[in-house]
């Protein structure tokens, strides 16, 4: 075989990503734990996946699900305790799993220390470890808020008569990298958590880490589309590289970091290793694809197109052909449920559509991330009334329409496939009450498909189940590094519901056929030679109708083919 250069655990290795919140609930408190965890390692273990990403397990006042830390070296009270965390790390190193935590430095909670103490004074050692306005000189440029009721990013402060600056809620300040002592405390977080023995960081909203910090009026080029601006920072990669100098070179460990306003000109800026950065960073190409331009909550009218689907993870793929590294995925806590998304979550399509999408992630370069449910096919819950959401970024979006008088409704119905509240859903364990994720009142309601065979306990007592072809399918990744490494070839470009492509490592070769609709469909492959084609895996019994070169694929079928 040929020889692979580069070779790293990170790129050979499955995520699993477990938002803690919605996984497992050992108290009756309602909410998951990390008991929780400890108690399902063995079915972690039992997927064939690597490594863990556990989202913000720090202490918070959760006006943001954790994503507001009020101390980066404390375990957040409801999840448990320090000791819990050890011991959840320990049997994640007994069972060869790794940790990848959550690093959310572009903003502390405002109940952090560090807040506290700066906004006390304008003469407070701790003030210079966020961004301040003085309100003497005017209303600050405008700064655009992902979480406040008026897009406004700056927010008054009656203590010391200043504005301070929040690209998320009101209650998650932006830390002021410019400032090195920021950077050192930040260090020295990542440091203590490398000691304890964590494997990585996948890092919050990395790439807006770095302001201009005369704050300037924004260039008219960027009004509708801050993103772009926030991510364009001068010192980015001054700060990236440095981080990586002073911590991430000391240890061996991955890095993943959550890049919004990223496109594929600024790709290798990132993960050339060389350049010595970062390892792997999540773009949004995708996430935006069925959403309204600059608008990556608002669904858009019309269909997205499978061509377009494909164009993406084709250029994706180009750019990291030859250096740096892709992570696939294609849901999060952030965003839908993968199978509602991308696939279609009805009876009749939904175990076909399900075990498709997961033949895509496993079978592309790139290091695949799955999010806990989406093994067993977890869907969107739909919620139809405002009351049942959770989340700031919906219950923000309401207000803000409310307050202007729009259509309620609308954004009602658009939620039911846009919010994230769809993702965040508890874990669908068996058929017990709640799904078995609480004995008590969940914090956010269970999807009531788990009594439908939507969960764990039905599926791995079932040989045909999405669960048991998801382990299958990972043992052939597993088993064929050609999958991890080989080069991908797009084949069929222009066809509307059939994406097909090779992987080819040296003289292994394979070839995927993947269905994207809900009807039988034809192609024509005349360039591949079938003669000693293999059948690895395939999620449908009816298998492909093969005459002369003219295969039938049955609706959203999956197979993959070694072809030498
Ligand atoms: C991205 C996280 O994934 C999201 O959940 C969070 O709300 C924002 N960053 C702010 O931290």
């Amino acid at each position: 075989m040929q020889e692979i250069k580069d070779r790293k655990w990170w790129k050979e290795g499955i995520v699993y990503q477990i938002y803690p919140r919605s996984f497992q609930d050992t108290t009756g408190s309602g909410v998951g734990d990390l008991r929780g965890i400890i108690q399902r390692l063995d079915y972690i273990k039992s997927l064939g996946v690597d490594i863990i990403w556990l989202n913000p397990v720090y202490c918070s006042p959760n006006d943001d699900n954790g994503y507001d830390i009020a101390d980066y070296r404390g375990i957040m009270p409801e999840f448990g305790t320090m000791e819990d965390f050890d011991e959840l790390l320990a049997g994640m190193k007994e069972r060869g799993l790794k940790l990848v935590m959550d690093l959310v430095v572009n903003h502390s909670s405002d109940e952090h220390r560090w807040f506290q103490e700066s906004r006390k004074s304008r003469t407070n050692p701790y003030r210079d470890y966020y961004h301040w306005w003085p309100a003497e000189k005017g209303t600050p440029p405008k700064r655009w808020s992902y979480f406040d009721v008026e897009s406004n990013a700056w927010k008054y402060d009656e203590q010391t008569d200043s504005y301070y600056l929040h690209c998320f809620s009101v209650k998650q300040p932006d830390l002021k990298w410019e400032n090195p002592a920021v950077r050192k405390e930040i260090h020295d977080i990542m440091k203590f958590w490398f000691e304890k023995g964590v494997d990585g960081f996948r890092m919050d909203v990395i790439s807006f880490i770095s302001k201009e910090i005369d704050y300037p009026e924004l260039p008219a080029k960027y009004n509708g589309d801050f993103v772009a601006y926030y991510s364009n920072g001068p010192e980015l990669h001054t700060y990236l590289n440095e981080m990586n100098t002073e911590v991430l070179s000391k240890y061996d460990v991955m890095t993943v970091g959550e890049a919004p306003g990223i496109g594929l000109d600024k790709a290798l800026d990132f993960v050339d290793a060389d350049r010595a950065e970062l390892n792997m960073f999540f773009h949004f190409d995708l996430m935006a694809l069925d959403r309204a331009e600059n608008e990556v909550f608002l669904m858009r009218q019309d269909q997205w197109k499978l061509t377009e689907f494909k164009k993406i993870h084709t250029s994706w793929d180009q750019v990291f052909a030859e250096k740096g590294w892709g992570s696939m995925f294609l849901n999060n806590h952030d965003f839908p449920r993968s199978v509602s998304r991308w696939g279609n979550d009805t009876r009749a399509h939904w175990y076909n559509s399900t075990t498709m999408l997961q033949t895509f992630l496993l079978t592309m370069r790139g290091t695949p991330y799955f999010y806990y449910g989406e093994e067993i096919g977890m869907t969107n819950i739909k919620f139809e009334q405002i009351k049942d959401y959770q989340d700031i970024n919906t219950l923000n979006r309401y207000n803000i329409i409310q307050n202007e008088g729009g259509d309620l409704d609308a954004f009602v119905e658009n939620e039911k496939s846009a919010s994230r509240d769809n993702a965040r859903t508890p874990m669908q364990w068996n058929e017990d009450i709640h799904a078995g994720f609480s004995e008590g009142t969940p914090w956010l309601k269970v999807n009531e498909n788990y009594k439908e065979g939507i969960n764990v306990l039905a599926q791995e007592n079932d040989k045909t189940s999405v669960l048991n072809f998801f382990k299958a399918m990972v043992q052939v990744r597993k088993d064929h590094l050609g999958l991890v490494y080989g080069s991908y070839r797009l084949l069929l470009e222009d066809h509307e519901e059939v994406y097909a492509y090779t992987r080819t490592l040296g003289d292994e070769r394979f070839l995927i056929l993947l269905s994207f609709s809900t009807k039988k469909v034809e192609i024509h492959l005349d360039e591949i030679d079938f003669e000693t084609a293999k059948l690895l895996i395939s999620n449908d019994s009816e298998l492909l109708v093969n005459t002369k070169r003219t295969f039938e694929l049955t609706p959203y079928q999956a197979s993959v083919y070694k072809l030498s």
